[in-house]
């Protein structure tokens, strides 16, 4: 899929346990302007429902397990994020669900850009319409 994908973070592991680092614009393609946590996501929730115009992000399960729905208006995919030593990586026009976190997981979210809400896409069919890649 398109603007989509894992990253591989580098990681340093010891006798005193795990370290992954990320530099914006070298472990990432992208220099990060700010950085979100979300948690105590109850296990029927789904989340999201946006796609995003210019922004690029990497999503990274710190603990536990999340699923996360990516559509384009002629793919589907769904990511199962379980492990800190990884990011899913998504960029520009992109559909994105997150759903089934796990009791006491944390999804980090890495973003190339300040909030800003007129970047977000929040209704489907506007997505499918305006998507530069419709086939
Ligand atoms: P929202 O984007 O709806 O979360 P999700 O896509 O994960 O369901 O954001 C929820 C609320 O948090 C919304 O009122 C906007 C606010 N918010 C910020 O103020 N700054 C941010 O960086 C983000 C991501 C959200």
């Amino acid at each position: 899929m398109y603007n989509t994908g894992i990253i591989r973070f580098k990681l340093f592991n010891d006798l005193y346990g795990k370290l992954n680092p990320i530099e914006g614009g070298i472990d990432i393609p992208f220099e990060i302007k700010r950085v979100y946590y979300i948690y105590d996501v109850q296990s029927e929730v789904v989340r999201g429902f946006h796609s995003h115009k210019r922004l690029h992000q990497v999503l990274i399960a710190l603990g536990g397990s999340i699923k996360v729905r990516l559509k384009t208006p002629d793919e589907e995919v769904v990511y199962k994020l379980d492990n800190p030593g990884e990011g899913l990586y998504i960029g520009p026009n992109i559909w994105r669900e997150m759903y089934d976190f796990s009791k006491g997981s944390t999804l980090l979210v890495l973003a190339s850009q300040p909030y800003d809400e007129s970047d977000y896409i929040r209704n489907y069919d506007h997505f499918i319409t305006t998507n530069p890649y419709r086939s």
